[in-house]
């Protein structure tokens, strides 16, 4: 049977905002979470436990998860809210927030509570050498002995399920420049990809993102690369699509994955963003967009296209740059 029901990530406050120079204040942040809360987004990837030095945006991810928990914005849905943790100093951040605040933890195995959103975080590995010491200092193979670490140490969590329970936080495992690399072009071999990420399912986590991080990737070798992944026994259920849109072809690509049969896709509001250790990539695929097109195949996303689009017209605006998102423009008349 046909599942015509998608899972949209909404990855703007952190994807989108994470390499805008300047700093943006925590109340705009908040604003930006709680807005995009009320329009139907279930996960909303919301800020990023790394080096302040690398990643200044970022530095006030604790505060961010701290209010979230403490002041849950009002949603039509449970929330979930997904925070980067490359290293066990990020997760334990993380866990130590958690820790002040049962009831908030995983929608993995339990059922996340009305009252307090669930929390999961992300790892993130790359498909090259190169993107790998650019990003995170370290060769792939260094980085997957970690991410082992922190996604069994994620699962071995005590701290989020209150009442003394344990609850095994929810792990994201994204896979960078899998469609090509700004170090290494188009010279990404999928069966390389296939590996690391059977590596970081075996490990435990319960996604993999398949990052365009350049936005360099075309239809038929998105196809070949899920062709691929199915090939060496992974499971469409087990992935997610996070396309950039850096050459327009981020929704061709969500087309070829979609008739593949993946059902998860990221994507950012107002088409905010871009990554700070890949020049001249621009934002994700805007959420107004992804959200649009959807509808015009009759997938449902739960997402309402007239508020995410204001939300992107009002975040533009904030940060300081033009509106991103096409299907935002034309929707508001703009
Ligand atoms: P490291 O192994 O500790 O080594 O961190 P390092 O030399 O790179 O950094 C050392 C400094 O970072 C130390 O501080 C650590 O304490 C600190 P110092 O002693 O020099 O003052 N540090 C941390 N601080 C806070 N929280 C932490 C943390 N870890 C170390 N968790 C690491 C390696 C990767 C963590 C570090 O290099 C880092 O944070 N890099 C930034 C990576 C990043 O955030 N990249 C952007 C996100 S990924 C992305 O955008 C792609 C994605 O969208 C998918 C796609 O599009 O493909 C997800
Ligand atoms: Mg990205």
């Amino acid at each position: 049977s046909f599942d015509n029901r998608v899972k949209l990530v909404e990855v703007g406050p952190r994807d989108g905002l994470q390499n805008e120079k300047k700093a943006i204040p925590l109340a705009t942040k908040l604003d930006l979470i709680e807005r995009l809360a009320k329009t139907g987004l279930t996960t909303i990837e919301a800020g990023s436990f790394v080096s302040p030095k690398w990643v200044p945006q970022m530095d006030n991810s604790s505060e961010i998860l701290q209010h979230l928990l403490k002041s849950p914005p009002s949603s039509p849905n449970p929330l979930t809210f997904a925070f980067l943790a490359p290293n066990l100093k990020g997760l334990n951040n993380t866990l130590s927030i958690l820790s002040q605040h049962p009831g908030a933890f995983s929608s993995g195995t339990n059922p996340p509570s009305q009252a307090k959103p669930a929390v999961e975080i992300a790892v993130f590995a790359a498909a090259t050498e190169s993107f790998s010491q650019k990003n995170l200092n370290c060769d792939i193979a260094t980085s997957l002995a970690r991410f082992k670490e922190v996604i069994q140490a994620a699962k071995d969590n005590t701290a989020g399920g209150g009442e003394g329970g344990r609850a095994a936080l929810r792990v994201r495992a994204y896979v960078s420049v899998v469609l090509g690399c700004p170090f290494e072009g188009y010279d990404v071999d999928p069966h390389r990809v296939a590996e690391i990420a059977t590596e970081l399912l075996g490990y435990g986590a319960d996604e993999i993102a398949l990052g365009d991080t350049t936005g360099m990737g075309t239809a038929p070798r998105t196809k070949e690369l899920l062709n691929c992944l199915r090939a060496a026994g992974i499971r469409n259920e087990d992935l997610a699509m996070h396309f950039h849109d850096t050459y327009g072809q981020a929704l061709v690509n969500t087309a070829v994955a979609l008739e593949h049969g993946i059902r998860k896709f990221d994507c950012s509001v107002g088409g905010l963003g871009g990554c700070p250790y890949s020049p001249g990539a621009t934002g994700n695929v805007a959420t107004e967009d992804m959200v649009y097109f959807m509808e015009t195949l009759g997938m449902e996303t739960g997402v309402d296209l007239d508020m995410v689009s204001d939300v992107g017209e009002w975040i533009a605006a904030e940060v300081g740059r033009g509106n991103e998102s096409r299907v935002g423009k034309a929707v508001l008349g703009a």
